[in-house]
């Protein structure tokens, strides 16, 4: 049994999800009003048998005890999994990562002093009129940490190594790097370094700038465990507290993250030129309901800002965020991200540098981000023939179905109907289907139940699953075939999670790199799980047999998904008493078509879903 499986078998379900939801008994089941959106009606149920919940409203997800904690109290997968085996006395394996962390960030501490000192002496005389020239006053540059590195390439590792640091670590920490030559040398020469924390404040890495025009213009710390650009946000540390208030808003670069901060916008964080990552979104969904992205404008409708965006609609709908009520209640808040354009060649730092309200106002007014993803299919796309119309409805045909009814989604069709110059009911007839009369029918009894959620199954792991991991973790040129996988087919924790990770890992083709940013929290119960499944002997084949595979196995995966959701829904209608309201009757329907929407949305059909 994996320590995973151990914590499992120590819960129940229901005592878990009861100590934070009012749970009614529904026959063998029971249910609530869905904890994680707004409803009246209870459509959040958990079923003890399986030990697994589902809310069949509008979030239409669900999962088994960890994944609840996961979602109801805004932790990632090891946090929730280290605090159930707190409670049920459970001992994880150790994590590997912390003395050899702990060491590197106190030479980062180091290394950003002794920049900072650099900066502040004679040496740095250039560059802090540079500094000032760009706008930034003492106190943010003090604040920020922001420093010099010494343009020799040996004093900072001289100075570190005299501290008593071995050149290994220095390596480790990513200051120092052995060249072709053989020889190590400071990484950072003559740059402007901003240090980057991660949220807990930790100084994990280094952004460099150049100062001379030499290339990259920014230089990074290594990619690693340590430091992973696709999870960090740049001054989350500072700004956690003003984003809970306000709302985040997220900009480009450093330079515009720093002169926020400086001007009072303490709720501002930077990515740090990659596309935002589910990773990076849930983190941003812990805090507030609210996100606000400001675009470049020349950048707004090229492909890597548009999966940033694509990103954000996908997992920022609905959540719960900690209420500031003093009875530490949750509340729940309908999210609706937005999106700044900047203005044609400016960026957040020139404006907000030149008028601080001009800021304020560009905030204040930003446009919902559905808005600005229907324009970005339309203007890209060929509006003309019917043909291309097809299209574009087909393309936004997701993101209007994210929406899931109400205001947002029928104003998201009047825009996409306006752009394409066709009637509103057309958009909405090619986007829904033609509606099934079922009220007669009830759903069929699935002819096998699910195997790996089943109770009874003695199995500690899953072999279509790790297949499947097996094969595009192996061949990253996969990807794209296995662009219908989704992180709730993998009904394994363990497998969910090493998936999740994966998708995050957005468009990186070497197999390596791709491991290395799997396995960014070090030596956790996930690598092992990695690990592992690397070492399994996989059958050789060719690549056409290999995508035909994932081709098979994607189906199979969300066949046995769908199954699932099915015989959940069964078992509520067997669970609800034989006199239910007509009401209830009504909403019992409902769920059936949702899901019945659902099955045809991983089938790529388009449809509305409706209410
Ligand atoms: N970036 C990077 N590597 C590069 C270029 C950019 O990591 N070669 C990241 C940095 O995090 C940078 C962000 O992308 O802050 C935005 O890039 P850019 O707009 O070019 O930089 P600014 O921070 O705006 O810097 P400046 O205003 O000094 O030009
Ligand atoms: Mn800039």
């Amino acid at each position: 049994m994996t320590a995973i499986d151990e914590v499992k078998s120590k819960l129940d379900i229901v005592e878990v999800i009861s100590q934070r939801v009012p749970l009614q008994r529904s026959g063998n089941s029971y249910k609530a009003p869905c904890p994680f959106h707004q409803e009246n009606t209870p459509s959040f149920h958990v079923f003890p048998d399986r030990q697994s919940w589902r809310c069949f409203g509008a979030c239409a997800t669900g999962g088994d005890v960890l994944s609840f904690v996961m979602k109801a109290e805004g932790l990632e997968f090891g946090e929730a999994l280290r605090q159930m085996a707190n409670q049920t006395g459970v001992t994880l394996p150790r994590r590997g990562q912390s003395p050899q962390n702990e060491t590197a960030y106190k030479i980062n501490e180091d290394s950003r002093s002794y920049f900072q000192r650099t900066l502040s002496s004679a040496q740095g005389a250039s560059t802090r009129e540079y500094l000032s020239e760009r706008g930034l006053d003492k106190l943010a540059i003090e604040a920020f940490g922001i420093g010099l590195s010494p343009t020799d390439g040996e004093s900072l590792k001289n100075h570190l190594i005299r501290e008593g640091y071995t050149p290994e670590e220095l390596i480790n920490a990513g200051v120092v790097r052995t060249g072709d030559d053989g020889v190590s040398r400071d990484l950072f020469r003559g740059r402007l370094m901003f240090p980057i924390r991660d949220p807990h404040g930790n100084l994990v890495g280094f952004g460099a700038r150049t100062l001379d025009g030499s290339e990259p213009k920014y230089l990074n710390s290594p990619q690693g465990p340590m430091f992973d650009k696709s999870r960090i946000l740049y001054a989350m540390d500072k700004a956690r507290t003003d984003i809970r208030k306000d709302g985040a808003v997220i900009v480009e670069g450093y330079m515009d993250a720093i002169a926020a901060h400086q001007a009072g916008f303490k709720n501002v964080i930077a990515q740090m030129g990659t596309a935002l990552t589910e990773f990076q979104v849930e983190e941003i969904r812990r805090l507030t309901g609210k996100i606000t992205m400001a675009l470049d404008q020349d950048a707004a409708g090229q492909n890597a800002t548009l999966r940033s965006l694509d990103v954000v609609l996908q997992n920022f709908r609905t959540k719960t965020v900690n209420n500031q009520r003093t009875d530490g209640s949750t509340r729940l808040v309908d999210t609706d991200p937005r999106i700044i354009v900047m203005p044609p060649g400016q960026d957040p730092d020139e404006v907000i540098h030149k008028s601080p309200s001009t800021w304020t106002q560009l905030v204040e007014t930003a446009i919902p981000a559905i808005t600005f993803r229907i324009n970005a299919i339309t203007g890209n796309g060929d509006t003309v023939s019917p043909d291309g119309k097809a299209r574009c409805v087909a393309e936004a045909a997701p993101f209007i179905h994210l929406l899931s009814g109400g205001i947002l989604q029928a104003n998201a069709i009047e825009l996409l109907a306006d752009n394409l110059s066709v009637p509103i009911d057309t958009v909405k007839a090619s986007l829904s289907r033609p509606s099934v009369n079922r009220r007669s029918r009830r759903p069929e009894q699935p002819r096998s139940a699910v195997s790996t959620a089943s109770p009874f199954v003695k199995l500690d792991h899953d072999p279509m699953e790790e297949y499947c991991l097996q094969l595009i973790l192996s061949y990253p040129e996969l990807r794209e075939q296995a662009g219908g996988l989704r992180p709730e087919f993998f009904t394994r924790h363990e497998n969910r999670e090493l998936f999740t990770r994966w998708l995050d890992v957005a468009s990186e083709l070497n197999k390596d790199n791709i491991l290395t940013q799997i396995k960014r929290n070090g030596d956790d119960e996930i690598s092992n799980h990695l690990d592992l499944l690397l070492e399994k002997p996989m059958i050789a084949s060719d690549a056409n047999i290999r995508s035909s595979e994932i081709a098979k196995i994607t189906s199979r995966l969300e066949e046995r998904n769908l199954k699932a959701q099915k015989s959940e829904e069964v078992k509520m209608f067997t669970d609800s008493p034989p006199d239910v309201e007509d009401d209830e009757n009504e909403h019992v329907l409902k769920i059936n078509e949702r899901i019945k929407n659902n099955e045809g949305l991983r089938r790529g059909q388009t449809k509305i879903i409706s209410g």
